[in-house]
């Protein structure tokens, strides 16, 4: 049973209107009268396969027509718009040559409201050219909606996402930047979609170094001076290394000193306390430069694990998935060389058992249907080995496990990022700059603006490029860490998306023209600049569910970038404030307006900010 939707799209554009006439929100029940108005519209891709099948029906029976259409968007608009490739596959089963079956298909389909033209192309290839009227109501349909047509997932799922997780008692770096910022980039995207979405900051609050930085804090007193501001904790790190490395009493009591630690010793926990506020507000402050959604509810550092450890231990023990060898708990792996060690010899827990632990809580306490951990590809193998070994005590059920892996961010040197003197490159040091150098190029593009208004535009194109540069990478991918093509107004960049954005908003203001009320307008499609654009717009649900998918934050990016580009065709082409017809003019700033919200919302769900003018 295929529904036609000629009839029901019809009633939904006109929805609208009815909607405003009669006060009714789409969102509840109006009776059987509007039932069609409040039905969603299909998108386009789910109206063509179904006249697809519809054609497939008609063309060779019933019985084919679950076939999949194969639909893919054209690559190139010479050949239409969308292209079905179905008749390749189809033809062995149905018994026919491609060519003629893909014939016989194209002349089923009917023409007109929705498809205007369909052609076969090579071996059997069906092109298909949208009609404008359908491209225009799809648009009207997605200008309506707050949402611009994401779907709200139904039934939403509790997703626990751990991201950041640094390691804490040194100051945040380089190296925490990527999970920080794609791991927060998946989490507004999922939560967008309506999921319940539980953020986990799986700080390293109970290392092996809180031994030794406790006990240098003991030494120098500093529980007992007044002010218990670290102004340079890694430069604290680094002296409390030096005695560790070259005072074997020091050492031995920095051993001791983490014993007492994990037993639960008070004067050792009160200072470890005072130690680990200290971090974390110095984490929280870049935090909030970077404009991530971790907050200190969403701490849950690995000491929260302590007393569940043992447990876990006991339990892999009694089920038989972990064993004693040479006086560790371990695990072992098929195709694994080394196990993973659950209790080492020496009777202490480690990095694994806390994951297990960590694991357990997600989805026995939290209630997780899915837990998605972004960590540095170099640990894969951590991960494999914990999620396997959880998976054979039972501890997974139906939970969806994600293990979202990244690359390094590499200096010019193709080598790890580096300062020139080869230290840690201080996360606080790279957002600075960042604002720096955005503040050159906004000084040269936007001399006129007020100085305190430039400042605030570097801050949020400064901190946007990098987190954009980052997420636009492919994330496995290493890549390497280029001030020039972060910041270029060219090209695939926060600040080449921020400008178009700023372009659209110029216009209306120069065009004295109120944005709100383009909202909801209808856009008539006649120019080809413009029948590309509003192709691409359409997109932007499919894509958002994507990354919720594959977890990969570059295809918003690049979706991002193509919409803008397409834009600036468009622009180039069709005259917005100086067309001489006021309908023409009309319709072309509402597409300029669903560009805007597009791409305001689409660097949001990527934790991007936009400003008005730059
Ligand atoms: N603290 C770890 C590190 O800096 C990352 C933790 C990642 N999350 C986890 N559940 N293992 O390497």
């Amino acid at each position: 049973m295929t529904p036609s939707w000629s009839s029901a799209w019809c009633l939904s554009i006109s929805g609208q209107i009815r909607r405003n006439i009669t006060g009714v929100s789409p969102g509840l029940d109006s009776g059987a009268l509007f039932a069609d108005a409040i039905r969603p519209m299909p998108e386009i891709k789910q109206i063509l396969e179904d006249l697809l099948r519809q054609a497939v029906t008609k063309a060779v029976g019933p019985e084919y027509a679950e076939a999949d259409p194969i639909l893919r968007q054209a690559t190139n608009p010479k050949f239409g718009d969308y292209q079905a490739n179905l008749a390749m596959g189809l033809a062995k089963r149905v018994g026919r040559n491609p060519r003629e079956l893909a014939e016989a298909i194209c002349n089923a389909l009917p023409l007109g409201a929705e498809i205007e033209r369909a052609e076969v192309a090579g071996p059997g290839f069906i092109n298909l050219m949208l009609s404008s009227d359908l491209i225009s109501s799809q648009l009207a349909e997605t200008a309506s909606s707050e949402r611009l047509r994401v779907e709200v997932a139904d039934p939403p799922q509790t997703v626990v996402i751990d991201y950041a997780s640094p390691n804490l008692a040194k100051e945040m770096h380089i190296g925490h930047l990527r999970s920080t910022i794609i791991g927060d980039g998946i989490s507004r995207v999922i939560e967008f979609q309506g999921h319940r979405v539980i953020r986990q900051n799986h700080l390293g609050d109970w290392g092996t170094q809180f031994g030794m930085l406790l006990e240098h804090l003991i030494d120098t007193g500093w529980e007992k001076s007044d002010d218990h501001h670290i102004g340079d904790l890694n430069a604290l790190y680094q002296e409390a290394k030096k005695r560790y490395d070259s005072d074997p009493e020091f050492a031995e009591r920095a051993r001791k000193r983490v014993v007492a630690l994990q037993g639960g010793d008070e004067q050792s926990l009160r200072l470890w306390r005072m130690l680990i506020d200290e971090s974390v507000r110095h984490m929280n402050e870049i935090f909030a430069r970077l404009n991530v959604r971790l907050a200190d509810k969403d701490i849950k550092g690995e000491s929260f694990y302590n007393d569940r450890l043992a447990r876990v231990a006991e339990e892999l023990e009694r089920k038989g998935v972990a064993r004693i060898s040479d006086g560790a708990l371990c695990v072992f792996l098929e195709g694994e060389e080394a196990p993973l060690i659950v209790r080492k010899s020496d009777g202490g827990y480690g990095y694994a058992a806390t994951d297990l632990a960590a694991l357990r809580h997600r989805i026995e306490d939290l209630g997780g249907d899915r837990l998605i951990y972004v960590v540095d590809s170099r640990q894969r193998d951590h991960f494999n080995k914990f999620f396997e070994a959880a998976r054979r005590a039972g501890w997974v059920g139906t939970a969806r496990l994600d293990y979202v892996p990244f690359g390094t961010i590499m200096g010019k040197d193709r080598k790890p990022f580096k300062t020139r003197e080869g230290g840690t490159v201080r996360l606080a040091e790279v957002l600075d700059e960042a604002v720096e150098r955005a503040k050159k190029v906004i000084e040269t593009k936007a001399p006129d603006l007020p100085e305190d208004e430039r400042d605030s535009i570097a801050q949020v194109v400064g901190v946007g490029a990098v987190k954009y540069f980052d997420l636009s990478n492919d994330r496995i991918k290493d890549y390497v860490f280029d001030w020039d093509r972060m910041l270029a107004l060219e090209g695939n960049t926060a600040p080449y998306l921020i400008n178009a954005y700023v372009r659209i908003r110029s216009i209306f203001r120069k065009g004295n023209i109120d944005p709100d009320s383009l909202h909801g307008q209808p856009v008539e499609i006649k120019q080809q600049a413009e029948r590309a654009l509003a192709l691409h717009l359409l997109q932007f649900p499919q894509i958002v569910s994507g990354i919720a998918e594959s977890l990969e934050p570059h295809r918003l990016c690049t979706y991002l970038y193509e919409l803008a580009s397409a834009f600036h065709k468009f622009y180039e082409r069709c005259p917005v404030l100086t067309t001489e017809d006021p309908t023409e003019r009309h319709s072309r700033l509402a597409l300029c307006y669903l560009v805007a919200r597009t791409l305001k919302l689409g660097l949001e769900l990527l934790g991007i900010e936009t400003v008005e003018r730059m």
